[in-house]
């Protein structure tokens, strides 16, 4: 098996160890499932309306579960098709055909690409020409092809990546083609062996994937069951951590143009407005910022104006959302639902940030009653570097359960 020394941090984190930023730990799933298994009978499909990189596919999946998937970013969409089971065996045929000598991919004719864009001409037709001959191996099957290309596209590109912050890339630089051959090969065989591996662990094969974003989508049935962890307050633009996949479905194979103003916890808050927040957990916090950023007033200007031109919005933001989007969870599930929430507590400005009691809120408000199953510290997976002590520090892990009678 090869090395995939020359894949992505991102996709490598999700071939190797299936985790990627603020994944689902299997730790936190089995303390869901020793609860849910109560429940939940094998032929209803469970619900998660903000799936990322389709843990709970796996996991209930692993189980005997249906699971639907619901996802707005579209690289992470695209890597729950590429481990979706009813997948596998036409991702691993496409992959022989791929590694059989008898095919002749795409040559580069130069050795390196040095530009100010995130890739070269030369790399924008050589994906437009690896694409399309996946794309007739596959039969002209295009959603798997994309899945299997994109985990690849960053080798083609020209960044530099930030070694404190998982979501900064700096655009332009070089790129050196060489061995591309070589790391596609490892990178095919690594995936397949993976593939083969999961596939014989999922008990139940049949899993929805639905690229969509949770405030428009419309679903055929109600649901009675969801597990779900939502997306973290850490003042990330989290579309940019697939950055250079999103720029090759939207610009090289697609033409895509995905809307992210809606993708929760995103730190776009400029000129955005938002409604009335009904928790007092969340209402609280907000005050108690503002109280700091009074505070720092005489001793600290800056730190007082970014508290209130900045994260004061940003939070504000983030809570609101949270409460619409639990909002229009509610209408999608039975009158007699049961829900898992995975969620994680961090620190901001040495203020705990009240994530799980304020969902708790957010459900007691909707009719459900709450319990916190299990709470712990953890730090959190998925920074790097020293700068990102700050918020690596103590997180509190609640898994919550939420129910209507
Ligand atoms: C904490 S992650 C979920 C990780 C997942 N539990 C796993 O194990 O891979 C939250 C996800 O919510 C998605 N999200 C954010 N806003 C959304 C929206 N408006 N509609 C659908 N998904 C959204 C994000 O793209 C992100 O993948």
């Amino acid at each position: 098996m090869g090395n995939l020394q020359n894949i992505s941090h991102i996709y490598r984190g999700l071939l190797k160890n299936s985790r990627a930023f603020a994944s689902f730990r299997e730790i936190e799933l089995d303390i869901v499932y020793s609860d849910l298994s109560k429940y939940i009978s094998y032929d209803e499909f469970i619900l998660d309306p903000m799936s990322g990189y389709g843990g709970g596919m796996v996991f209930l999946g692993g189980k005997g579960y249906k699971t639907t998937n619901i996802e707005l970013n579209p690289p992470a969409y695209f890597w729950q098709l590429l481990i979706n089971p009813q997948n596998t065996q036409s991702i691993i045929k496409i992959i022989k055909k791929l590694l059989n000598k008898k095919i002749e991919l795409p040559k580069i004719n130069e050795t390196f690409s040095l530009t100010d864009n995130l890739f070269s001409d030369i790399a924008i037709n050589h994906i437009k020409l690896l694409f399309s001959i996946i794309y007739e191996i596959s039969n002209k099957n295009k959603i798997l092809s994309i899945s299997l290309l994109l985990p690849f596209v960053s080798r083609f590109a020209n960044y530099v990546k930030s070694p404190t912050n998982i979501t900064h890339f700096k655009q332009g630089g070089l790129c050196s083609y060489l061995g591309w051959e070589q790391d596609f090969h490892s990178y095919l065989e690594f995936l397949s062996n993976r593939l083969s591996k999961d596939y014989i662990s999922y008990k139940q094969q049949e899993h929805k994937n639905i690229l969509a974003d949770i405030f428009q989508v419309k679903l055929s049935e109600k649901y009675r069951t969801f597990v779900t962890s939502p997306p973290y307050p850490n003042y990330r633009d989290y579309s940019k951590l697939f950055k250079i996949e999103n720029y090759v479905l939207d610009n090289i194979i697609l033409n895509n143009n995905t809307n992210f103003e809606m993708m929760i916890g995103s730190n776009n808050v400029s000129g955005k407005t938002f409604g009335t927040i009904q928790s007092e957990k969340a209402n609280l916090f907000l005050t108690e910022l503002l109280a700091k950023a009074e505070k720092l007033k005489v001793k600290n200007k800056k730190s007082c104006s970014d508290i209130k031109t900045y994260y004061h919005p940003y939070f504000a933001q983030y809570f609101y959302n949270i409460q619409e989007a639990y909002r229009k969870l509610d209408s999608m599930l039975t009158n007699n639902s049961i829900g898992y929430i995975v969620v994680n507590d961090n620190i901001t400005r040495d203020i705990i940030v009240p994530v799980g009691a304020s969902i708790c809120d957010i459900f007691n408000s909707m009719g459900y009653e709450s319990k916190d199953l299990d709470t712990s510290q953890i730090s959190h997976y998925g920074n790097i570097g020293r700068s990102a002590t700050r918020m690596n520090s103590k997180h509190t892990r609640h898994i919550l359960k939420v129910w209507k009678q």
